[in-house]
C-alpha cells in the first residue's frame, strides 16, 4: 500500500463547494442550482479521497445516467483534475482514471450498470439521480458499497418528486444517525451566477422552470400544485426533518376512508402555541376498519415494542396517547350491506370519530394552505404523505390551454395523492382546539362527537 502523498490539484472550490467536502458525510445529497459546480466538486471529492486513502485497491465510480453523458460532463474534468498529479494514468476505452496511489475512478452510465454486479465501491457519485432508475441505486450500486462500507455522493437539480433525487433527499432529511448530511444551494444564495444572466434566463422561461433550475424547488415540476411551495417553504425553513412525539400532548388523527380506495390517515400534535406537529402518517388500501383500529392501537404501545399481531414489522410501539380522531361527514351514510354506518362500525372496534364540517372542497384546501406555514413534519415517518400532498394538484380541462385561466374552477385530481391531501384537509377543518385532552384521557368528549358520548 503506497503513503497519501500531498499532491495539489488545480482545483479551488468555491465556499460552498469548499463546505460541501468539509461537511460532507458518508452518504451525501448535494442539491444545487444548473452551473453551481456540482460534477467539478463531485469529480474533486473523488480525487481527494483516492490520494487521501492511498490505497491500491480503493475502487470509486462516477456515475451519470447514460455513459455517454457520463464521458461527456465528467471525463474532461477528472483529465484536468487528476490529471495533475503525477504518475496517473487514464484508460481512454475502459473510462477508468488510475491514481498514482493505484486507486481507480471508473466512469459508467447507469443504463448499463448491471454489468458492475459482483464488484465493491469504497466511493461513488451519482450524478443527476433524478434522472436514474431507483432499482440501479438500491439493487445494484447500494449492495456494493456494503463490504467497505464506501461512500455515495448524490448531487443535482430537482425534477419534481417522483424520483431517485426527491428520494434520497428526503432520507437525508429524516437521519439522525448522522449517516447522511445535505446541502441546498440555490442560485439567489450563492451568487455564482451574475444576476444579469440570472434575470436573463429569467426571461426565457416559465416560473416554474426557473424556480426548479435555478431555486432548487421541487415544487415546479407539478403543474397546478396546491401544497407544493408551501412544502419547498417548510423545507427550507427547516420544518421537515426528525420530529419526536412530544409525549405531553395527545395524538390526534386525521382519516380520509376509502371503501375500494386506498385509507389515509396523518397523526398530529398541536402545541399551545398553534403549531401543529405531524408526526406520523399511514396509508393502505383494501383493508377493513378493524386493520386501521389495530394500527392505532400498535401506535399506542409503549415506545419500542413490536405487535406481533400485525403483518407490517415496521408498526413499532409509538406511546401514542389519542385525542381526537376526525374523519369525513360521510362516515354517517349508512351502508347497504350491514344498515350500520362507518362511524358506528368504527366506534365498536374503539374509535370514536368526530365528523370534520362539510365544508366545500376549495375552502377545505384553502384552510389547509393558510395553516401549513405552522406545521412541522417528521421527515421519515410522514415521507410518503409528504410525497402525495405535494403531487396533488389541479385537474386540467381537456383541451385548455396552459394560461391561469383555463386552471380556473377545473378542480383538484382524484388520484393516488389525493387521500393524504383529504385526510389533512379533515384534520384542518375538522379539529377544534377545546378538543386538547390531557394525556391518559381515552377520547375527547365534545359538541362534535357525532356519537353525543354515548
Ligand atoms: N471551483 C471552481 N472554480 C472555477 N470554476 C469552477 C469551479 N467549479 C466549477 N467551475 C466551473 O463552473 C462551470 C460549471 O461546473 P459544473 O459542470 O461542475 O456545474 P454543474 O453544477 O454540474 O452544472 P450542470 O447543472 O450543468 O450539470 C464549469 O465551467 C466549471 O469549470
Ligand atoms: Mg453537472
Amino acid at each position: 500500500m503506497s503513503q497519501p502523498a500531498p499532491h495539489v490539484i488545480p482545483y479551488t472550490p468555491r465556499p460552498l463547494q469548499w463546505r460541501f467536502h468539509e461537511e460532507r458525510s458518508r452518504f451525501c445529497v448535494l442539491l444545487c442550482h444548473r452551473r453551481f459546480g456540482k460534477t467539478v466538486a463531485a469529480v474533486n471529492d473523488l480525487v481527494r479521497q483516492a490520494l487521501r486513502v492511498g490505497r491500491d485497491d480503493w475502487r470509486a465510480a462516477y456515475a451519470a445516467p447514460f455513459l455517454g453523458q457520463a464521458k461527456a460532463v465528467a471525463w474532461d474534468y477528472c483529465k484536468r483534475f487528476a490529471g495533475a498529479v503525477p504518475g496517473t494514468r487514464f484508460l481512454e476505452s475502459e473510462l477508468v482514471c488510475v491514481l498514482p496511489t493505484g486507486g481507480r475512478i471508473r466512469l459508467l452510465g447507469t443504463e448499463n450498470a448491471q454489468a458492475l454486479r459482483g464488484l465493491y465501491l469504497d466511493d461513488l457519485v451519482l450524478d443527476e439521480p433524478a434522472d436514474m432508475p431507483r432499482q440501479v441505486w438500491t439493487q445494484v450500486l447500494r449492495p456494493m458499497l456494503a463490504d467497505r462500507q464506501g461512500r455515495a455522493l448524490f448531487c443535482g437539480t430537482p425534477q419534481g418528486t417522483d424520483n431517485l433525487l426527491y428520494d434520497v433527499w428526503q432520507q437525508a432529511g429524516a437521519d439522525t444517525q448522522g449517516l447522511w448530511s445535505r446541502f441546498r444551494f440555490p442560485a439567489s444564495e450563492t451568487g455564482y451566477l451574475p444576476q444579469t444572466e440570472l434575470a436573463a434566463a429569467r426571461r426565457g422561461m416559465d416560473e416554474a422552470e426557473y424556480l426548479q433550475e435555478f431555486e432548487c424547488s421541487f415544487a415546479a415540476a407539478v403543474r397546478g400544485a396546491y401544497y407544493a411551495p408551501l412544502l419547498d417553504a417548510a423545507e427550507r425553513e427547516g420544518r421537515i426533518r426528525p420530529l419526536p412525539h412530544a409525549p405531553e400532548l395527545p395524538v390526534h388523527t386525521a382519516w380520509d376512508l376509502g371503501m375500494d380506495d386506498a385509507t389515509a390517515i396523518w397523526f398530529f400534535q398541536v402545541e399551545p402555541s398553534g403549531c401543529w406537529r405531524i408526526i406520523d402518517y399511514y396509508e393502505a388500501s383494501g383493508e377493513g376498519l378493524a386493520h386501521y383500529a389495530q394500527v392505532l392501537a400498535a401506535k399506542a404501545r409503549p415506545a419500542g415494542a413490536a405487535d406481533s399481531s400485525m403483518p407490517e414489522g415496521s408498526l413499532a410501539g409509538r406511546g401514542f396517547v389519542y385525542g381526537t380522531h376526525i374523519a369525513p361527514h360521510d362516515i354517517r351514510v349508512r351502508e347497504l350491506g350491514t344498515g350500520q354506518s362507518r362511524g358506528e362500525s368504527a366506534a365498536q372496534l374503539g374509535i370514536r370519530f368526530v365528523m370534520a364540517p362539510a365544508l366545500s372542497l376549495a375552502d377545505g384546501i384553502d384552510a389547509l394552505r393558510r395553516q401549513l406555514p405552522r406545521f412541522w413534519f417528521d421527515a421519515g415517518a410522514c415521507a410518503q404523505g409528504l410525497k402525495a400532498l405535494r403531487a396533488y394538484r389541479r385537474r386540467w380541462r381537456a383541451g385548455a390551454g396552459q394560461g391561469a385561466q383555463a386552471q380556473a374552477g377545473s378542480g383538484p385530481l382524484h388520484d393516488w395523492a389525493s387521500h393524504a391531501a383529504d385526510a389533512l384537509r379533515y384534520a384542518v377543518t375538522g379539529f377544534r382546539p377545546q378538543q386538547e385532552v390531557a394525556p391518559g384521557a381515552r377520547r375527547a368528549r365534545t359538541n362534535y362527537d357525532f356519537f353525543g358520548g354515548n
